[in-house]
């Protein structure tokens, strides 16, 4: 490593000289940011429990600048931390709060790479029904883009207005309408990347079928920016769907939500939503954006249940909820009304971080062994810290649950522990969609088993032998090179 002037002072390494001219060489000063009360955003994660220090925030803004910094990067021993609309919600797109070390233990700099610039977006391909489109486009801004064209595009969530669609490839993120279309890996036809030595690979041919060797862009989905930055992505889009009914049924328990679920996943073909939460989680709601319930009473667990057509699906909705034994049931098919029903399951992640900095342990279980895991999660968070709040809300349809938690400190695991022991023990996994990021590295083997982790480090060593790319996200330490 370089040891030259420090031209920076941070808390972790600073950034040398080297490395900053070669950074101002490459990019615009104006996207070198080196200044703590710019780079301040892009240090801490959405729910303030993941930060560290940057010596620089650089913003590339074509693919020959992203292979630039890497190539720089490298050169002088830096890690780079890449980042889209920071809404990761496992620390994997924020420095690490104790600096990487190389060999000899001294830190070193971390960098964020911000692909938030890298906003080119082509025309839809409307034979096809793909798009190309930069990392760095937010999926809302995706949605906008193809609404014309009569496709649209089969991942939602609630983060859609910050999110990019470089970084739900890399974390592979999933949403409200996995059970219709599957995750992000399901969308991508092609891929545009920068391997950590600055080389890029690209295949984004937009054809439907491509049996030619390793298919790269789905082992860089869910990769958590350990592999390569993604720079552009060629998706798939799917029939859009204008006409819309919701419903929001009251139910037992979350067992009972789950099988309800799978009922309708068969019944009702119009389905693209089934999604839990508890009645705690929908008092936090209200309380934090306001509205009236949607019931008379409380009831322990509500299910939605979103239906998307050519044509109106509410009569078809309505019938097969009707022979369904929930307690009670509201449909809404009018625009404000399904509004404020999604609001009740969409603003839990903001009324819950509203309420303190959460533990958000995001865990698939075997659908049906949901209503078992409820119970007894609550009761392992009980005995791991009995004043923890506990709200369990997310995807209920496609088995993903996310256990959120207030009370116990940021940095105190043992809730974090009992959780994901128990989503293993009843065969689950140890996140569904979030990923492994920096918080559940420690769980990574105990999930996978170490086979498939030597076979993923081996793939690490293969493709970033200097571990430049977010070192400390999926692997504890990272291993000598060779
Ligand atoms: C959600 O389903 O709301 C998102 O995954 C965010 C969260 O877990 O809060
Ligand atoms: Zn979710």
């Amino acid at each position: 490593m370089h040891h030259g002037h420090v031209s920076h002072q941070t808390d972790g390494a600073a950034l040398s000289d080297q490395l900053a001219a070669a950074l101002r060489e490459a990019i615009a000063p104006s996207n070198v940011l080196t200044d703590s009360d710019l780079r301040a955003t892009y240090e801490t994660d959405w729910t303030r429990r993941f930060h560290g220090v940057a010596a620089a925030v650089v913003r590339p803004g074509t693919l020959e600048e992203v292979a630039t910094v890497l190539r720089a990067c490298g050169e002088v021993g830096a890690a780079v931390v890449p980042q889209g609309g920071n809404t990761g919600l496992v620390g994997g797109g924020v420095p690490r709060a104790a600096a990487p070390r190389d060999e000899r233990g001294s830190p070193r700099p971390q960098l964020v790479l911000s692909t938030l610039r890298l906003r080119v977006t082509e025309p839809v391909d409307e034979v096809a029904g793909e798009v190309t489109v930069g990392a760095g486009t937010t999926l809302g801004a995706l949605q906008q883009h193809v609404r014309r064209s009569g496709w649209a595009f089969g991942v939602d969530m609630g983060s859609r207005d910050s999110a990019t669609v470089g970084g739900m490839v890399a974390t592979n993120a999933g949403g409200v309408n996995v059970l219709r279309y599957g995750a992000m890996r399901q969308q991508l036809v092609g891929i545009e990347a920068v391997l950590a030595d600055g080389t890029i690979i690209r295949r984004l041919p937009g054809l439907m079928k491509d049996n030619t060797g390793y298919a790269l862009g789905p082992l860089l989905a869910g990769s958590e920016g350990t592999l390569a930055v993604v720079t552009r992505v060629r998706l798939r889009l799917v029939p859009a769907l204008p006409r819309r009914a919701v419903a929001l049924l009251a139910v037992e328990d979350a067992g009972h939500a789950a099988t309800l679920a799978a009922e309708l996943r068969r019944r009702l073909p119009t389905i693209t939503a089934a999604e839990l939460f508890d009645d705690d989680g929908m008092r936090l709601v209200l309380d934090h954006v306001g509205g009236e319930p949607p019931f008379g009473n409380a009831y322990p667990r509500y299910l939605l249940i979103e239906s998307a057509a050519i044509s109106d699906p509410t009569d078809e909705l309505v019938e097969a909820i009707a022979g369904l034994p929930s307690r009670e049931a509201v449909v809404a098919n009018d625009e404000g009304a399904r509004h404020r029903l999604w609001k009740l399951r969409e603003s839990h992640t903001e009324a819950v971080n509203a309420a303190g900095v959460p533990h958000k342990l995001d865990v698939a279980v075997p659908i049906g062994r949901i209503g078992e895991f409820d119970v007894e999660v609550r009761k392992a968070i009980s005995r791991a810290d009995p004043s923890a709040r506990t709200f369990v809300y997310g995807h209920v349809g496609d088995g993903n649950l996310h256990v959120n938690i207030l009370g116990p400190d940021p940095d105190d695991e043992a809730v974090d522990d009992a959780i994901l022991e128990l989503a293993i023990q009843m065969g689950g996994a140890v996140s569904a969609e979030h990923g492994i990021g920096v918080a559940k590295v420690r769980w990574l083997v105990p999930d996978r088993g170490e086979p498939d982790v030597a076979a993923m480090r081996a793939i690490k060593r293969a493709l970033d032998p200097h571990d430049v790319l977010n070192p400390g996200v999926l692997f504890a330490t990272p291993r000598a090179p060779g």
